[in-house]
């Protein structure tokens, strides 16, 4: 039995990941609306993760310059995220191909064949999110190259089910391409329970907000630094007939006011006032621009606080470098101690990541 430190292990564990994104670390840095920018995409991407820029509803020029500005504070990989149902998105997936992009993400839905086929095209590898086991196998098999799931413990848009069940469901049977997972991931420890269930990497949004490199707010990061993970509540839809995509984020009089809006709409549509169509447009329409308010403003009574679970162990302003050292040490302490020598283990422990070699020879 030949000895390999902790670290050689973790490197064991997240091989597949790291090779998928050209990283040292399978650490990415989930897209953040307004958060996820040029400055923090540059620092993850530096201090040895992937940053992915958050393209959201920036037109196709705005997407160009930033990709741009982001080339110029880093050499190193870094991805983009964009939105499904964006209205230009084939002009932003030219944009990601004129500027060479290496890896794009679609969020907010899953992209059609033909969305997968002009990523790849392009040269870039394709990533998408899987809800279910099955959908998984569907987006591989349509072209997805990696895929992220995401549990309900994550901040922003969500779905129903928590991490952990997801990663149980889904990590031990989908093999065929590497998955990240995202949700809830405040610490090293979790990491390595994600990887040794079969995660080629993971993603982690909330954690990051408060890095020294992030341009949120000072308001924003303050919230973040205050809350406990009871404050980053799903939003709640009071009436099926007037559905809302659930969105966690910290609790504020935005929040409150939201139900309150949404009760007064509904009564107006019941009373003939207004039309079902356009009290839902009325519905949706309400938190138009509240994540810029929040994160670029600072309006954090009104805007969107849009805040995972793990907030609870955001405790103070970091730079990136010292999070992702952070996460690592702990990652390295829990193999460790888990194999009971110090910093050091064996390599006869169950090696998932490296067991089939066409696994590292499939990136
Ligand atoms: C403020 C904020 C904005 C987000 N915006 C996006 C987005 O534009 N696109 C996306 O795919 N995910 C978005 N997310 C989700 C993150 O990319 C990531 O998957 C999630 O934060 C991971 O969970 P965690 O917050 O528990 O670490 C956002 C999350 C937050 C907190």
């Amino acid at each position: 039995m030949t000895e390999t430190t902790a670290r050689a292990r973790l490197d064991q564990l997240w091989a597949r990941g790291c090779a998928f994104l050209g990283t040292r670390t399978a650490v990415m840095g989930g897209a953040m609306s307004w958060v996820s920018e040029r400055h923090l995409v540059a620092a993850i991407s530096n201090a040895g993760g992937f940053g992915v820029l958050a393209c959201g509803s920036m037109p196709p020029d705005a997407l160009a310059a930033e990709i741009a500005a982001t080339k110029a504070l880093t050499d190193k990989p870094f991805g983009v995220n964009l939105i499904n149902m964006h209205p230009d998105l084939n002009r932003l997936l030219d944009v990601c191909r004129e500027q060479a992009v290496g890896h794009v993400v679609i969020a907010g839905g899953f992209p059609s064949s033909a969305t997968l086929a002009r990523i790849k095209d392009g040269g870039a590898k394709a990533m998408a999110f899987a809800p279910t086991l099955a959908s998984g196998r569907r987006m591989v098999k349509l072209g997805a190259d990696a895929l992220v799931i995401e549990g309900t413990e994550a901040g922003g848009h969500i779905g129903p089910v928590s991490t952990t069940v997801l990663a149980q469901e889904i990590l031990p049977d989908l093999r065929e391409a590497p998955v990240f997972v995202a949700g809830g991931i405040g610490r090293g420890e979790a990491i390595v329970a994600y990887l040794e269930l079969g995660a080629s990497g993971v993603q982690v949004g909330t954690r990051f907000v408060c890095a020294t490199e992030s341009i949120a707010h000072p308001n924003f990061k303050k919230s973040f630094i205050r809350a406990s993970a009871r404050d980053a509540q799903a939003s709640v839809q009071l009436d099926p007939r007037f559905p809302v995509i659930p969105v966690r984020a910290l609790a504020n009089a935005g929040s409150a006011a939201f139900l309150e809006f949404q009760r007064t709409v509904i009564a107006r549509v019941d009373g003939g006032e207004l039309t079902r169509d356009e009290g839902l447009l009325e519905i949706e329409h309400f938190w138009a621009g509240a994540l810029r308010r929040a994160v670029i403003d600072g309006d954090v009574e009104f805007g969107s606080l849009m805040a995972g679970q793990s907030v609870g162990l955001v405790t103070r302003e970091q730079p990136v470098a010292d999070i992702l050292a952070e996460l690592i040490a702990q990652a390295e302490t829990a193999l460790a101690g888990r194999h009971g020598v110090g910093a050091s283990l064996t390599s006869s422990v169950p090696d998932r990541a490296m067991a089939s070699p066409s696994v590292l020879g499939a990136v």
